[in-house]
């Protein structure tokens, strides 16, 4: 199934697509997934090589404006209410308009459904569906944190989540390319940090940390450690070296704000615990991050962490990725809804089923 996504390839700005063997293989899947996708790939690939947009077939006699889009959001996310931003505006995104009104719902193109809010059947609009309307399921937190999924299967168009094979593929963050520009990196004393809010003593990262700490000091922050610098994570993470960005649970393409935020906007170089480095791979620079894989033991690693602290130019290797890419941090939710919104708007009348939801996501 990765790689039979048709929508996403737009947003996998991914910093080099186009200049890694081993991606080339996911490209070829891709290109061979689709038609769509060859002229998109190939778009997003090119954007900074070519100048000029790609030739369409021209229109003739079309006068009529493109007709508005309208996105229903089924539920707020996490039962929160909050003010919908303008797609123009923000993203340069014309022709949407985002509600929150069910009285929309014969006029909807689109449905979106969060995940986590759905807890019962009958609150899913079934009766008077439409069969050209999209209904899109919706979700940003790991298939361990995600119930209900076996029965939703057949029931949803298309997808929308962190990985890359969905319909609609919205990760937590991605480096995009910038003109090229000197590297200036804050000093820094303090070495080790981690913010962490759920704090379970059976997950794995919580576990390495108990054995971690007794080589290295780590400053904790969070619910049950020191306050943040200001209440905020990047002002107090910049202050150090180095930071845990250490996944809740381990599955496919989910790699969260924890490491494009609070590591990558802190210009702290991540330690992370996630998918395999080859996933990571997929998205970031080998040279930018240190994988807890990469050393047989805790101890190993922070006798490596304590070697870079000694050595600058070693230390700074970790970023020379920054002097042609910048970070984007994915802004929930307006980014999501106007994407959903750029997607209805260019996938058509294509009908599409995601029978088996759990079988996929849970891969
Ligand atoms: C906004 O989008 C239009 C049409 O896609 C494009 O021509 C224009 O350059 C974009 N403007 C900005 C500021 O990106
Ligand atoms: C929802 O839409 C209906 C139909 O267009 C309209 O009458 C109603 O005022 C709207 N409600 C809100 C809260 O905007
Ligand atoms: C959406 O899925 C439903 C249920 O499988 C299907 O009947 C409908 O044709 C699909 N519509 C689109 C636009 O894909």
């Amino acid at each position: 199934m990765r790689g039979d996504s048709l929508l996403s390839v737009e947003r996998l700005r991914c910093w080099r697509l186009c200049r890694r063997s081993r991606l080339r293989s996911l490209r070829s899947r891709l290109l061979a997934a689709s038609l769509t996708c060859t002229v998109l790939v190939v778009y997003v690939c090119s954007q900074d090589l070519i100048a000029g947009p790609i030739n369409f077939p021209l229109l003739w006699g079309t006068t009529t404006p493109p007709k508005q889009v309208t996105v229903l959001i089924w539920y707020e996310p996490f039962g929160k209410r909050r003010r919908l931003g303008d797609c123009h505006m923000l993203f340069n995104v014309t022709g949407c308009h985002i509600t929150t009104n069910r009285s929309l719902y014969q006029e909807a193109d689109a449905i979106m459904f969060h995940h986590r809010d759905i807890s019962d059947f009958s609150d899913l609009p079934f009766r008077r569906r439409q069969s050209s309307q999209k209904w899109i399921w919706m979700n940003f937190e790991s298939p361990s944190h995600s119930p209900w999924l076996a029965s939703l299967g057949g029931i949803f168009n298309w997808t929308m989540s962190y990985r890359v094979d969905s319909d609609i593929f919205m990760p937590y963050g991605f480096l995009f390319s910038k003109k090229r520009a000197k590297i200036v990196l804050p000093r820094k004393r303090k070495l080790v940090a981690w913010v962490i809010s759920n704090w379970n003593e059976d997950h794995e990262r919580v576990q390495y940390y108990n054995e971690l700490r007794n080589y290295v000091e780590i400053d904790v922050y969070g619910r049950y450690g020191l306050d943040l610098k200001e209440d905020n994570i990047v002002k107090t993470v910049s202050e150090y070296k180095f930071y845990l960005a250490f996944e809740n649970s381990l599955h496919t393409d989910y790699i969260t704000e924890k490491l494009w935020r609070n590591a990558f906007k802190s210009n702290a170089i991540p330690i992370v615990m996630g998918p395999s480095r080859y996933n990571y791979e997929m998205f970031i620079p080998r040279s930018s991050f240190i994988h807890v894989d990469d050393f047989s033991s805790p101890r190993k690693l922070a006798m490596y962490l304590k070697h870079l602290d000694k050595n600058i130019h070693l230390y700074r290797r970790y970023f020379t990725w920054k002097k042609r890419y910048d970070v984007h941090v994915t802004s929930f939710w307006d980014e999501h809804y106007c994407t959903a919104c750029q997607s209805v708007k260019a996938a058509g009348n294509q009908h599409r089923t995601a029978s088996d939801l759990a079988g996929w996501f849970e891969s």
